[in-house]
């Protein structure tokens, strides 16, 4: 819910500086969970679900705002299941040195966005790992984060009028990053 209200903020300022905006809740679609059926080739996943269209983001999209809670201390399950279904989509390539190395499959470069919200724990950041290492699968440079706890926090972000308009700030200058 803070989380929720954050990303909106932060698409606020992307829509206020001429970016195309669209949301999607995870929840809402259905996502089967990886099952490790293959070795990665980049050829893409077997299944025919949910993250279809989130393939199709991958691919289209600038700039991608990523937002979860935090939920023992990693992200939320929803986003899990999304980042895992990513695996498919890194490819080796053998290196100069003839070492095997991967790169992901998917051509389009993005910048994105992390936003991340713990309750009693002061650590809202341990959700970062976790993306650092997926977004070179999906081809994507993270620039920024809000990571705030529910405790730091004096009041729900929906009053936490700092906290807002810090969200729509940065998310007109992560709209400058690719809209010039
Ligand atoms: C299943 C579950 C696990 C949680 N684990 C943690 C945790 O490890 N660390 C933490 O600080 N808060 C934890 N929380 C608290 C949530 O991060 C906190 O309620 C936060 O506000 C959730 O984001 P939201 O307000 O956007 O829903 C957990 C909450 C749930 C429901």
């Amino acid at each position: 819910m803070n989380t929720d209200t954050i990303v909106q903020r932060i698409l606020d300022g992307c829509e206020n500086s001429g970016a195309s905006v669209s949301k999607i809740y995870l929840a809402d679609l259905e996502i089967q969970p990886c099952r490790a059926c293959k070795t990665q080739d980049g050829s893409g996943c077997v299944f025919l679900d949910g993250m279809e269209q989130i393939y199709e983001v991958y691919e289209k999209a600038d700039g991608l705002v990523l937002g979860t809670p935090v939920y023992y201390n990693t992200v939320s399950s929803q986003m899990k299941l999304m980042i895992d279904r990513s695996y498919c989509l890194a490819r080796p390539v053998i290196l100069p040195s003839g070492k095997r190395s991967y790169e992901s499959a998917v051509v389009k470069k993005k910048k994105g966005m992390v936003v991340s919200v713990g309750g009693s724990g002061s650590n809202p950041e341990c959700v970062l790992p976790v993306f650092d290492i997926w977004s070179t699968e999906v081809n994507l440079d993270i620039v920024d984060s809000i990571l705030a706890t529910r405790t730091q926090l004096s009041e729900e972000p929906m009053e936490c009028t700092e906290l807002l308009e810090q969200a729509f700030s940065k998310g007109k200058k992560f709209t400058h990053l690719f809209c010039q």
